[in-house]
């Protein structure tokens, strides 16, 4: 499903050197013992998924999709970024499919928030509100405005059929209100944080309401379980690729920029910004995560990362097959001086793109670049793609010797937001 080139990153001599590591890590993360082993449940999850859960699931996925014309996901970060990479992804920026997805509760915009409530208010929508802890507060604000709506639209009981919640199996005041309303409830598992979340319902309900099919997409992450689980570094791709990521943070390169070529893969590059960055940047250590979309962004930050300060390295997300295409006209007079590629796909250019950019920025501008090839982009190697990240980045926050599963410094900020807000204890 995907080839991984990490070789203008990193010689084979200097990846054989990790392997005592790489070997210690792989049994922690297998046997669940390393720092931060009761948040390893995404490990086991493509095999081990609540069967029963999941139908349950699809069925009410079915029921938003027969019955609205928008389902509005209320989420931020891990409960939100998983979904709208995939949606983006799978569907395309464009999609004219029904139900249209929306997002809200990932901001505290006063413009977002109302623009989004304008739009709902003329519409059939139902609500699916992700909270692991159901405290967050951008979530809940947003959850009890589109609630408010939705209950003074169509009333309480008909608001109680359209609402459909995931959160933590007993914990957190979204539980305790879906309990006390009734709502349709799902579990993000108490082993699994939300940055590692995407292949729970966390992901799964908003990709099934969307019409992807979430069966593949937990197949092709089964496949990387099992693929992945071992420690040889002649093969294992996922870890090929971690190492690379810790060679170049010890060869002066702090900065990883995900590149792709495709503008709707661009939020699977905020998924990673995310996984990487919450998990890696602490104990001021890690990469800093950063993206770009080419050739898009070559016209803008092109300049810096052929010429500019040499802090960064690419890993270019390189999808062969695209789900559409489209061929350049002739055109009898010439005047734009296109005819040379008439008869042409837009994918072939954009191919182009990629090689000439890649010899450009490695060659000239010395940029070290990793190259994943992806065949296509259908669920399957989604979910194969979204379990390879997760185990590269265990990895590789093991490698710096740090707990890939907490968060500790996000919570800052909070306390000094809610003390300036007035909120009691704070
Ligand atoms: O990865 C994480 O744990 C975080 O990004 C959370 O997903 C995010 O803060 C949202 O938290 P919650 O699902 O508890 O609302």
């Amino acid at each position: 499903m995907i080839k991984v080139d990490v070789s203008n990153v990193i010689s084979e001599q200097e990846i054989a050197k990790y392997q005592d590591r790489v070997t210690k890590i792989n049994k922690m993360i297998n046997d669940k013992s390393g720092a931060g082993n009761d948040f390893l449940g995404w490990v086991d999850w493509p095999e081990n998924y609540d069967k029963e859960e999941l139908e349950r699931l699809l069925k009410d996925a079915k029921y938003v999709r027969d019955n609205f014309e928008v389902l509005v996901v209320a989420g931020i970060g891990g409960s939100y970024l998983g979904a709208k990479c995939a949606i983006d992804a799978l569907k395309g920026v464009k999609s004219p499919d029904k139900p249209e997805i929306i997002f809200m509760g990932q901001t505290f915009s006063p413009n977002y928030t109302a623009q989004v409530l304008n739009y709902l208010k003329d519409k059939k929508f139902a609500i699916n509100v992700i909270s692991k802890s159901g405290t967050t507060t951008e979530t809940s604000i947003a959850f009890r405005l589109l609630k408010d709506l939705l209950e003074r639209k169509v009333g309480k009981e008909e608001a109680r059929k359209s609402i459909f919640a995931v959160t933590d199996k007993a914990r957190g005041a979204l539980k305790t209100l879906c309990n006390q309303e009734g709502y349709s409830t799902y579990v993000l598992p108490g082993d699994i944080g939300g940055r590692y979340s995407v292949l729970t319902p966390v992901g799964l309900f908003p990709l099934a309401a969307a019409g992807v099919d979430v069966k593949a997409m937990l197949l092709g992450a089964q496949e990387a379980r099992k693929e992945f689980d071992n420690d040889n570094l002649k093969e294992n791709k996922c870890y090929r690729y971690a190492v690379s990521r810790d060679y170049m943070l010890n060869h002066k390169r702090p900065v990883e920029m995900y590149v792709t070529y495709e503008p709707q893969m661009s939020q699977i590059s905020e998924w990673l910004k995310q996984l990487f960055g919450e998990s890696e940047g602490k104990e001021k250590k890690g990469l800093l995560p950063t993206s770009a979309t080419f050739s898009t962004d070559l016209h803008s930050l092109g300049q810096f990362i052929q010429d500019g300060s040499p802090l960064l390295f690419e890993t270019i997300l390189n999808v062969l097959e695209p789900q559409e295409d489209v061929s350049i006209p002739s055109d009898k007079d010439d005047l734009d001086g296109l005819n040379y590629l008439a008869g042409k796909k837009l994918s072939y250019v954009n191919q182009m793109a990629f090689q000439g950019t890649l010899k450009a920025h490695q060659e000239d501008g010395g940029v070290p670049c990793n190259v994943i090839y992806i065949d296509k982009l259908d669920p399957k190697t989604l979910g194969y793609l979204f379990y390879f990240f997760m185990r590269a980045c265990a990895m590789s926050a093991y490698l710096l010797e740090i707990n890939p599963f907490n968060q500790p410094g996000v919570e800052i900020y909070k306390k000094n937001m809610f003390h300036l807000l007035g909120k009691k204890g704070y």
